[in-house]
């Protein structure tokens, strides 16, 4: 981890202001301040943590608490394409394990795996909210739906 230090842009401490501005105190925010510096630094630092913690009146100690009680904050950098792929129960009824088993294989990545030129990250996740177009991948923000093995084959080719 670098020992650089991380500021927020100006845009994003204006977001942040935003958050704050809904509560009757800084700490209900963290959640939406860690996923704005996730977006930004692309993945949640000790230097982040820091910054986080000083902007909200948190101690670090509070905000690494809330980084790794969710998932989906990251503690190290990710690749370039993030792919989660939903092995809950409606994605695994039609075939959610097929497809994990077979990004898994074709990446030659494990679940949190990054593979050594940055390209790609990979992580078996949770219900995603598109059980009625089961199974699916996400790769960033990008969701893919009523996936079969030809398709996800595609997609991952596709992506540069
Ligand atoms: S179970 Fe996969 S999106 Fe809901």
């Amino acid at each position: 981890m670098s020992n650089s230090e991380f500021k927020f842009s100006p845009e994003n401490i204006e977001r942040i202001n935003k958050e704050i501005a809904k509560y009757p105190e800084k700490k209900p925010a963290v959640m939406a301040t860690l996923y704005i510096a996730q977006e930004q630094n692309g993945y949640i630092s000790n230097e982040v943590i820091k910054e986080v913690a000083t902007i909200l009146e948190m101690t670090s100690e509070d905000v690494l608490g809330v980084v790794t009680f969710y998932t989906m904050y990251f503690q190290k950098p990710m690749g370039k394409h993030h792919i989660q792929v939903c092995t809950n129960v409606s994605c695994m009824l039609r075939g959610g394990y097929e497809i994990w088993n077979q990004v898994k294989e074709k990446l030659g990545l494990d679940n949190m795996g990054v593979s050594a030129d940055q390209k790609f990250s990979l992580e078996e996740v949770e219900c995603m909210g598109s059980c009625g177009t089961a199974p699916m991948i996400a790769v960033n923000e990008d969701y893919y739906e009523n996936l079969t093995k030809e398709k996800v084959e595609e997609i991952i080719n596709s992506l540069k």
